[in-house]
């Protein structure tokens, strides 16, 4: 990881305009700055998506047209708190299915959390729990002949562009068998007054999450950041539906970062680009599988329509 980290922030450092990837945002304290979020008035994203798994669990599963009695896998990637999976899990183990909860995660130390409340709140459900890279380990479980259902949630999808979105759903396509499906959830198109307070809450939560990739930087880099010489700036269109977060240099200023040997200037009013966080529509949504084997099988969407979770099977 520091090697890749390394690599990448000379990298995202030494081109123009500056940019750095939001996958480093979650370190320990990063992990805890992104709870937090999820639980701001102001980030509508999780108690969207929440109210739909509360209110609409039956109809997703109606989605995922399994047979009774016939076991399958249930995969999550990037598996998290497990709230709103937690409602789904609930509804398939009420009504009878046989299936085993597989949650995929990077962070082994969220794994063993999420295993401890599931096995708490649901002691009959079956977990195997799998820590690694989602392809890896995919194309392990591809290898038995159990149907599967992928989900992937939280609109972590809007972190990539659309082109590599769309290659990842192909490759997810390519490591599932026909009528597998894929649960989608996307954050959705809407206006900037709901948007961009999601993305620049009033408490600063979300500018320490940005912020920490400094902190970061500084720790695991022997980086010389006056953090306080940053600030944190969210953007987003409505019309293309890109909400974005800047790290912008409040000053002219050099920065030295002792494993690369090198030092970088920021000019005042420099922005490193930080986060996609992209919004869909269904038009979106059918650009990015349009070159995989997915149709759409179902949309459920809250009463608000902030968000959606889409069911694909693959053909
Ligand atoms: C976890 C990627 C869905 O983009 O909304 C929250 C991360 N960034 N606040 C998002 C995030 C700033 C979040 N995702």
């Amino acid at each position: 990881m520091s090697e890749q980290f390394k690599r990448d922030v000379d990298e995202g450092f030494s081109k123009s305009p500056k940019s750095l990837s939001s996958k480093y945002f979650y370190d320990e304290i990063g992990d805890a700055l992104f709870v937090k979020i999820m639980h701001l008035p102001e980030y509508y994203l999780s108690r969207a998506e929440l109210e739909i798994f509360e209110k609409k669990s039956n109809q997703i599963i109606d989605g995922f047209q399994i047979e009774k009695g016939k076991y399958f896998d249930l995969i999550e990637l990037g598996a998290g708190d497990g709230l709103k999976t937690k409602e789904l899990l609930k509804c398939l183990l009420d009504q009878g299915f046989d299936f085993n909860y597989v949650p995929i995660d990077i962070s082994q130390n969220a794994l063993d959390k999420l295993e401890e409340s599931l096995k708490k709140d649901l002691p009959t459900l079956g977990i195997r729990k799998r820590q690694g890279d989602y392809f890896d380990i995919l194309a392990d479980f591809n290898k038995t002949n159990l149907p599967k259902v992928i989900l992937f949630l939280g609109s972590n999808i809007g972190n990539m562009t659309d082109e590599i979105a769309a290659q990842f759903i192909y490759e997810l396509g390519a490591n599932l068998s026909a009528n597998d499906k894929l649960l989608l959830g996307v954050d959705l198109i809407k206006d900037a007054s709901t948007v961009l307070p999601a993305y620049n809450d009033s408490k600063g939560i979300t500018a320490a999450f940005n912020l920490n990739l400094l902190h970061r930087i500084n720790k695991e880099l022997g980086g010389t950041f006056k953090v306080d010489q940053f600030s944190h700036q969210p953007e987003y269109s409505e019309t293309d539906g890109f909400a974005k977060s800047f790290l912008v240099s409040l000053a002219d200023q050099e920065v030295y970062i002792a494993a690369l040997e090198k030092s970088f200037k920021f000019q005042k009013d420099e922005k490193i680009a930080t986060e996609i966080s992209r919004k869909y529509n269904d038009e979106i949504i059918k650009g990015l599988i349009k070159k995989t084997d997915f149709k759409v099988v179902k949309k459920l969407t809250d009463e608000k329509n902030y968000f959606a979770n889409y069911i694909f099977t693959k053909s």
